[in-house]
Formats: structure tokens, sequence, C-alpha cells
């Protein structure tokens, strides 16, 4: 089996993804046709040539005004049922999902709209194809703390649907210590936590996530490799970082995906693995993501092995379906 066969063929985990970052331009224009929203764009092309990010701050800001688009439940619904036919696509068994209540609560939708429609899709998935997944609440690190509570407390209600909260938007200038409080409260009601630390920002940032929030999962952290003592507690704890090849490039934290430090992570014996982020406007879903890397980096079949085999064991499954996983991965 060819290495590129062997990418697509494997069963695969993804932990980081914003279901929001699935909505592609075709479906964001039918959408903001049906429910008259207006959209800065006046064509599919014009969509895709405003997608030149110079870093993260300047993708949010298209991000957050493309979401406008999806108001009913039945929006959010097909939304992730286009995302579960791509994992379906890309041989992934299992997704880890992000998804931003905030970005559409500060529009008068209705927390219950959004939940219901990503979680009933995913189920839809589960029982036709077999996808299993979590479902991650994430908080706006630009707004403020406070404010956040409330959504907390919404979550709580839907305990059933929503496995863990996270912290993603805006990195540098929101550090992590900003949402302790909250974090904490979140844990106290068995919520398992997350973080975007160290995508832009400073490993302090790292840091501050693993101590103050408590989290199992630092999402992108490649900036740890600037801070020796982090490195060696990450390599340590084996705490997973969730890398976005792609992601990355696109938002210009590394300038080439030759000059990304995947590889170098996995030599260090960091716990990693590849993930798409918002796959929509950063081109490609997961087995992009692989195959790109794969190229760039020169990686081997057994590092690949490795990346995929470190999705599931940095997922949230149990012991026993990891190994159940990882023994089909040949
Ligand atoms: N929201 C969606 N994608 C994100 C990213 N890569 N970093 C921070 N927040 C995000
Ligand atoms: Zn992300």
């Amino acid at each position: 089996m060819s290495l590129l066969e062997f990418i697509k063929k494997s069963p695969k985990a993804e932990l980081h993804l914003h279901i929001e970052g699935t909505l592609e331009p075709d479906q964001m224009f039918d959408l903001a046709k049906k429910n008259n929203i207006q959209i800065p764009f006046k064509s599919i092309e014009d969509v895709k040539n405003a997608y030149n990010f110079n870093n993260l701050e300047s993708f949010l800001k298209i991000y957050y005004e493309s979401a406008k688009v999806l108001v009913k439940e039945q929006d959010f619904f097909d939304l992730t049922w286009a995302y579960a036919l791509k994992c379906k696509e890309d041989n992934i068994v299992h997704t880890e999902i992000f998804f931003d209540p905030q970005t559409h609560i500060e529009r008068g939708i209705n927390f219950d709209v959004i939940i219901n429609g990503i979680y009933n899709a995913l189920r839809k998935a589960e029982q036709k194809f077999g996808l299993s997944f979590k479902i991650i609440m994430c908080f706006l690190r630009h707004l403020d703390e406070s404010p956040c509570f409330k959504i907390l407390d919404q979550a709580i209600l839907h305990k059933e649907k929503i496995f863990g909260v996270g912290l993603d938007s805006s990195e540098i200038g929101n550090p992590p210590r900003k949402f302790k409080k909250l974090f904490k409260k979140a844990l106290e009601n068995n919520f398992i936590t997350v973080a975007h630390a160290g995508e832009e920002g400073p490993p302090e940032y790292i840091w501050e996530a693993l101590k103050l929030l408590n989290v199992k999962r630092i999402d992108h952290g490649v900036q740890c490799i600037k801070d020796k003592e982090l490195v060696a507690e990450l390599i340590k704890t084996q705490i997973p970082l969730t890398i976005c090849p792609l992601s990355n490039i696109k938002l210009k934290v590394f300038k080439t995906l030759e000059e990304h430090n995947l590889k170098k992570m996995l030599d260090l014996n960091l716990m990693v693995m590849v993930n798409s982020d918002d796959p929509a406007y950063f081109g490609g879903y997961l087995n992009q993501n692989l195959i790109e890397i794969q190229q760039a980096l020169r990686l081997s079949r057994s590092e690949i092995k490795k990346l995929i085999v470190n999705s599931f064991k940095s997922s949230f499954l149990t012991e026993i379906q990891k190994k159940e996983w990882i023994n089909k991965i040949k």
C-alpha cells in the first residue's frame, strides 16, 4: 500500500475542528439567500479571494461575519451533517468538535437551536455509519469572562450532549488566566477542559492553560518550542498538542509547510497529531492536511502511523475504545 493510500484508508480521529469552520462558500451563499442575510461577498470567487489572511485576527473577522448565515436549527444540522459526510470520506471514525455559542447567541440565536442542530446531525452519523463524537463548547477569549457564566449555565442544561469546554478566538492579549474562575466552575460541573494556547501567543499562555485552567489538551501549542522547560513538561506529561498544519500556514504562523515544526515535535516525543481546524477556510480537510505535511516534511510511514495512533491516544475515547482502533491501524 502506498503512503498516500495508507493515509486515506487508515481510520483516524480528529480532535481540533471548529464546526463553523466547515462552512463552505457554496453553503454560505445558499444559507444567505434562504435566511435573507447580507454577506460581504458577491460570488464564490469573491469569497475565495477574500481568504488571504495575514494572521489569526484577520481570519476571525471574516469567519464571524460568515457565521451570520447560520440561523435555524436545520442550518446547524446541515452544516454538521456535511462535515460528518467528509469524515466518512476521509475515514475519520471519531471526531471531537468545537462550537462557539457566543458567535450565534449575540445575534439572537437560541442556545438550544445551536446545540440541538449540531448534536442531532452527529447522532444521525453515529447511527448511519458509526461515527463516534464528543462536543466541546468554546468560549470566545476576546470577550469578558463574566457573561460566559450564563453560557456555561446553558451548557449545564445540555450536559449529556456537551463533553467539555474550550477557549478560542484572538489569542494575543487574552491570556488563559482571564478565564480561571469560569474554567473552575466548568470543572466543578464535570466538563473536561481544553484551550487554544501557543498558536500565536507565547509559551506562558500554555503554562497558564495547564496550571490555571487544568486543561487535558492544548490546541495548537506550536510555540511551546521556545521554552525548554515547557517542552520537558509536555514530554513528561504527554499532554497532547492538537496541530493544524494548513491553518498555521494560512494564518502565517509559519511561512511555509516546509518550515513547520511538526517533525521536530515528533522527534522530541511530544504527543502531537494532525487536525484541520477550519477546513473550509484553510484549504483542506484532515486527509489533505496529512498528505501535504507528509510531503513537505518528508514524513516516513512510521511517523504517519505515529500521528494517527496519537490521534486516538489523545482523544477522549475510553482506553478500551482507543486500543480497539489502534489495533486496526496497520
Ligand atoms: N476559531 C476558529 N479557528 C480558530 C483558531 N485557529 N484559533 C483561534 N480561534 C479560532
Ligand atoms: Zn482552532
